[in-house]
């Protein structure tokens, strides 16, 4: 009896210009295209392993620690479309394992809180979908993977690429546009930093899906949104980001999370993903921005109150000194900052 089983990382990507409404919900087509960077695996990252075997019984999945259903459209979309291009590998090649009808079981553990705004569908369905593209042994390309990727959850789609990513929402019926391109690698502008301020790990009570699906429904502002505001930027970021203008990348992120969060305010019933703590954390960036007379740093936060900093390293000083001085007595808290301590400073603006 055989057991075939591979296993990878995915990393969390964090938008810049956010992707918010679909055209078609069954196939996860967006209303607009966007734009994102992909963090280090070193930090949040999605680590999914998975084995087949002919005695298996049934498709599992064990979510950090605790089995969750496979049974959602989009999880089953993702599973049909892996095993089908596998099938046709094993029809190509007789000498094949025929494993693509044997049942799965994904072990998964994210380092970081699920369901809280920290783009965990985006690294764990990237990671699924990855794990078994290489247990399948699959020929394609990784923009073709990211089309299976993105069935699953959206923002998954731009995870499997490293660096600065734009999804192109496409416009075919059949989302075959509706793909991850690497606008540049990591290495093009490889001093550019993110830290994540953790200001809630609870799971957030609106999940992105039904969230957008009500602001596609009722929200008159998402509509000049996704008609005039985001087409415009998108052009502009992808300039901002090929020419390392990170003045024009800072703000294009700073406005496009406010115009998201801007649209959630206007959904009926109203979404709050910020919340106080969110609010103290953009005026300090601000602050920080004027008193410098340049733009040092930028906010965004996702569907969720934590906040992602970009900033260059060379700025790291500038936009941690203040923090260092506000909170030099936090517990934990000293001249060299790590994700850990940035937390502690987070729940700090709690108080
Ligand atoms: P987030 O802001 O964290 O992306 P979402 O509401 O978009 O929150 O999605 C959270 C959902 O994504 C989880 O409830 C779970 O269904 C799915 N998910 C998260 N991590 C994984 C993973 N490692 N493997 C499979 N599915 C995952
Ligand atoms: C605010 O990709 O989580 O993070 O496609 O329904 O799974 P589904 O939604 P999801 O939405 C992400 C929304 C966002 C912005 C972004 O990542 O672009
Ligand atoms: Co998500």
């Amino acid at each position: 009896m055989t057991v075939y089983t591979a296993t990878t990382t995915a990393p969390v990507n964090i938008a810049t210009l956010k992707y918010w409404g679909k055209r078609d919900k069954t196939l996860n087509l967006p209303t607009n295209s966007s734009i994102s960077v992909t963090l280090s695996q070193d930090d949040l990252r999605t680590l999914t392993s998975v084995s087949t075997c002919e005695t298996f019984t049934q498709d599992k999945l064990f979510l950090n620690g605790h089995q969750e259903s496979l049974e959602s459209e989009r999880t089953q979309m993702c599973l049909k479309d892996l095993r089908s291009l596998r099938r046709a590998l094993e029809e190509s090649d007789p000498s094949l394992p025929k494993i693509s009808e044997w049942k799965l079981q994904i072990v998964s553990e994210n380092n970081f809180p699920t369901a809280a705004g920290l783009a965990s569908s985006a690294a764990g369905f990237s990671a699924l979908v990855v794990a078994i593209s290489k247990l399948y042994k699959l020929p394609q390309s990784m923009s073709e993977i990211s089309k299976i990727a993105r069935k699953g959850s959206g923002s998954a789609c731009r995870s499997l690429f490293g660096g600065y990513v734009a999804w192109e929402m496409g416009d075919e019926l059949d989302g075959s546009d509706s793909k991850a391109v690497e606008v540049a690698p990591l290495e093009h502008w490889s001093n550019m930093k993110a830290a994540i301020l953790v200001v809630s790990a609870d799971k957030k009570d609106t999940p992105s899906t039904s969230g957008m699906q009500t602001t596609v429904k009722t929200s008159d502002l998402f509509q000049w949104r996704i008609k005039e505001v985001v087409p415009k930027r998108f052009e502009e970021m992808k300039a901002a980001i090929i020419a390392k203008d990170f003045t024009t990348f800072a703000d294009l992120t700073m406005k496009d999370s406010n115009s998201f969060h801007a649209t959630c305010l206007d959904s009926f019933p109203p979404i709050f993903y910020l919340n106080d703590t969110s609010k103290k954390i953009i005026k300090l960036i601000h602050s920080i921005n004027e008193f410098y007379g340049e733009t040092v740093a930028a906010y965004t936060f996702d569907a969720g109150p934590n906040a992602v900093i970009y900033y260059l390293e060379e700025n790291e000083d500038k936009v941690f000194g203040f923090l260092y001085k506000l909170f030099q007595n936090v517990e934990g808290w000293d001249s060299k900052f790590t994700s850990e301590r940035l937390s502690a400073l987070a729940s700090a603006f709690n108080d």
